[in-house]
């Protein structure tokens, strides 16, 4: 044996299998072509208003045979569930996802994260129009992005890991009548996930609350910026905490903690599923849009799926279980198609009704207002594009983070009674951006107004994560291939509550900008009047209702669509382990089943509930066999 050979043996010997870190062999100039090309597919997408390309071309049903579980949508959800439930080898595996399986370097930049929402990659959602927020976005409407592909949104999103406020979980266990949902019991299944590495000391993070050795890379975005520093030092000026907001108490100022790895973007497929995408067990269809949940209509039995794949209609049978996790809107629609739902919405659409049930009537969405522009008189870096790519290739810098956003404080309004952060704000550095415009679907003469005279612009991003007010998911008509109708209804409670603490949110902007530290970068407003806000006084709290209504929009963090509980005269659809009330062998495992807002960004809840559905699916098969 050679040496070089008798060290590789011995390395394996001693460190088992060691991670050997990927070093990319891209160049700048690789790079710099995926960029242009996603610039112009970009600039070129028109948004789909149906999903008619999945249509088939006759209407004949193909039969495919059966699987012990059927999961439908590849997501976040569907990729951890995929994933644990094929680690019992005597069970059959299939997943039917949508999108394809992406593999583009491009996507695991996260500084083009906006880039992605205009790509093939999205599903191209917008709200219906809407009366009480988006009002200065065309049409009046909201974006509702998502994306297609294995790992579902996480393909295009921020990759902030956040959990919430540790109460959450003990009212999730007392809404549910299930103990299991207390923090301190799923406290073990998020660190099961996770595989924390510190990369920027300069906040606490408190190590109790962190699990080594999972499948999800967490990380921090290295090297801090100067506006994250800033930010973190006029909380501090204010009297906030500096904490870990994934530790004891979510309340205070922090940096985001990401699941990147070494600077990347890492989707949930990438992390959970990819690497078992062998197993003989698990068969992953792409390109497969579902249509309808096959469902006894006496027996009120999931018995599998009918889905559409290359213009060709096929039958898969379950044998256990069917487990639905194609998102917030979607999910819903598919219950509904499958006559699951709102009896009088059902009979309307023509759909016979096999379980009565408020699917949809309880959307949750967080307002974010995007457009508190601030003139700074900071210096910002102009690295080139080659600085910053080279950066990349190392695993840092600014294209290792989504919409120049790193600093982060969760904070109580005066009005929350009980101990949940109702505002959080994020800190951007920003150039004003005709992409943005077209990202964010704004009617340019509201966002040049937005902007006014602002130059060297900082934005103080405004989230209410804890809102009253909720919408709805509905159908168009019986149809699978049109889109759903989509009324987040921001904004709407009658008792004015979510505006109330929106309005605070302004007005601590200002206090914060009072700061000695800020006070060093000189900050000023210099925001025009509205379009349709130019009868109110400039400045005064009618003008910044106004305002708020113009340009708060949908914050992407949807959930609830189908939310779990423990009564479904109540509302609830799913109970504590996830089972369609009064359908049987049917889950519900994604965004949808959020009960409660829980105060932030969701993906890290959504890992723990699908790590949760596979264990308690183990539980409930093992026990009956
Ligand atoms: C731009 C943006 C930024 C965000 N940033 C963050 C962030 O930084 N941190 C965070 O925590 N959250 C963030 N979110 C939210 C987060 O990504 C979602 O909450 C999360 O991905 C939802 O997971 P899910 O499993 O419920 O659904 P998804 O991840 O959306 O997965 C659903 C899957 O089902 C598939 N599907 C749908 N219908 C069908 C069908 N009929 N047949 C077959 N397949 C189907 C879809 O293609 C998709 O792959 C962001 C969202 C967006 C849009
Ligand atoms: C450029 O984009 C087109 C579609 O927009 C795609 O087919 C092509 O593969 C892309 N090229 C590169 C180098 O990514
Ligand atoms: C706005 O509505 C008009 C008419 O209803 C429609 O033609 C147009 O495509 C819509 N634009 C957007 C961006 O949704
Ligand atoms: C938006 O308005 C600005 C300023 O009036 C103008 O320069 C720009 O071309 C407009 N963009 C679009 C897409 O209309
Ligand atoms: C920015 O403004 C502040 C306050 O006016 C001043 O103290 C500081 O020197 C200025 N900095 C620069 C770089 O101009």
């Amino acid at each position: 044996m050679n040496k070089t050979i008798i060290k590789l043996v011995m390395t394996i010997l001693m460190f088992g299998l060691m991670k050997i870190d990927f070093v990319s062999s891209t160049t700048v100039d690789e790079l710099k072509k995926l960029i242009e090309n996603a610039t112009i597919e970009a600039n070129t997408y028109e948004f789909p208003t149906d999903a008619r390309k999945f249509e088939a071309k006759d209407d004949k049903i193909i039969e495919l045979g059966s699987y012990d579980f059927v999961i439908i949508g590849g997501g976040v959800a569907g990729s951890v569930i995929a994933s644990r439930l094929s680690e019992i080898r005597r069970w059959n595996v299939l997943v039917l996802e949508a999108g394809k399986v992406e593999e583009s370097e491009f996507n695991e930049m996260l500084g083009y994260t906006a880039f992605l929402a205009l790509s093939d990659l999205s599903w191209g959602f917008s709200s219906v129009p809407q009366t009480t927020a988006c009002l200065g976005f065309l049409n009046q409407t909201c974006r509702a992005y998502r994306a297609r592909g294995m790992g579902g949104t996480s393909l295009m999103n921020g990759a902030v890991y956040e959990r919430g406020m540790p109460s959450t979980f003990d009212e999730w266990a007392e809404i549910t009548n299930d103990p299991s949902w207390s923090y301190e019991n799923v406290l073990p299944l998020f660190e099961k996930s996770e595989d924390f590495h510190l990369r920027n000391p300069n906040t606490p993070v408190e190590s109790e609350y962190h699990g080594k050795g999972g499948l999800l890379n967490v990380e921090q975005k290295i090297p801090e910026d100067f506006v994250t520093s800033l930010f973190l030092e006029g909380q501090k000026e204010l009297g906030t905490d500096i904490v870990d907001y994934n530790g004891r108490s979510q309340l205070g100022a922090s940096i985001f903690q990401l699941y990147t790895k070494n600077g990347r973007r890492q989707d949930v497929y990438e992390a959970f599923l990819k690497p078992v995408k062998h197993r003989r067990n698990l068969h992953i269809s792409t390109e497969s849009y579902v249509t309808k949940i096959d469902i006894h209509r006496l027996s009120k039995k999931a018995k599998g799926v009918i889905f559409t794949r290359n213009g060709k209609t096929y039958r898969v049978k379950s044998t256990k279980e069917v487990i639905l996790t194609a998102g917030v809107f979607q999910t819903p629609q598919l219950l509904m198609l499958s006559g699951i739902g709102p009896r009088d919405h059902l009979q309307e659409m023509g759909i016979t009704v096999i379980r009565d049930l408020e699917v949809g009537s309880k959307l949750k969405e967080d307002p974010i207002c995007q457009a508190l522009y601030i003139t700074t008189n900071i210096t910002k870096i102009t690295d080139t594009l080659d600085q910053r790519l080279q950066q990349f290739l190392q695993g840092e810098g600014p294209l290792t983070q989504a919409y120049s956003t790193s600093g982060v404080a969760f904070l109580k309004s005066q009005f929350e009674e009980q101990n949940y952060a109702d505002i959080e704000f994020i800190a951007a550095s920003l150039e004003k951006s005709e992409f943005d415009v077209r990202y964010a679907g704004w009617k340019n003469e509201t966002y040049q107004a937005a902007w006014g005279d602002n130059t060297n612009a900082i934005a103080i991003n405004i989230h209410n994560v804890n809102p009253r007010s909720s919408g709805t998911v509905r159908l168009k008509n019986a149809d699978p291939f049109e889109y759903p109708l989509i009324d987040f209804n921001l904004m709407s409670d009658p008792e004015g509550h979510d505006m109330e603490v929106l309005y605070e949110g302004i007005n601590r902007v200002f206090d914060l900008l009072k700061t000695p530290s800020f006070q060093n970068i000189n900050p000023q407003y210099k925001g025009s009047p509205l379009p349709g806000c130019e009868d109110y006084q400039f400045l005064s709290k009618d003008y910044w209702y106004c305002f708020l209504r113009q340009t708060c929009t949908a914050a992407f963090h949807v959930r609830g669509s189908c939310p779990m509980g423990s009564d479904p005269d109540e509302g609830a659809i799913v109970d504590s382990r996830l089972r369609v009330f009064g359908v049987r062998r049917l889950r519900v495992a994604d965004s949808s089943v959020l009960p409660t807002s829980m105060s932030g960004h969701p993906v890290g809840t959504i890992i723990m509930i699908a790590e949760k559905a596979a264990q308690t699916i183990k539980y409930d098969y093992k026990s009956s066999q």
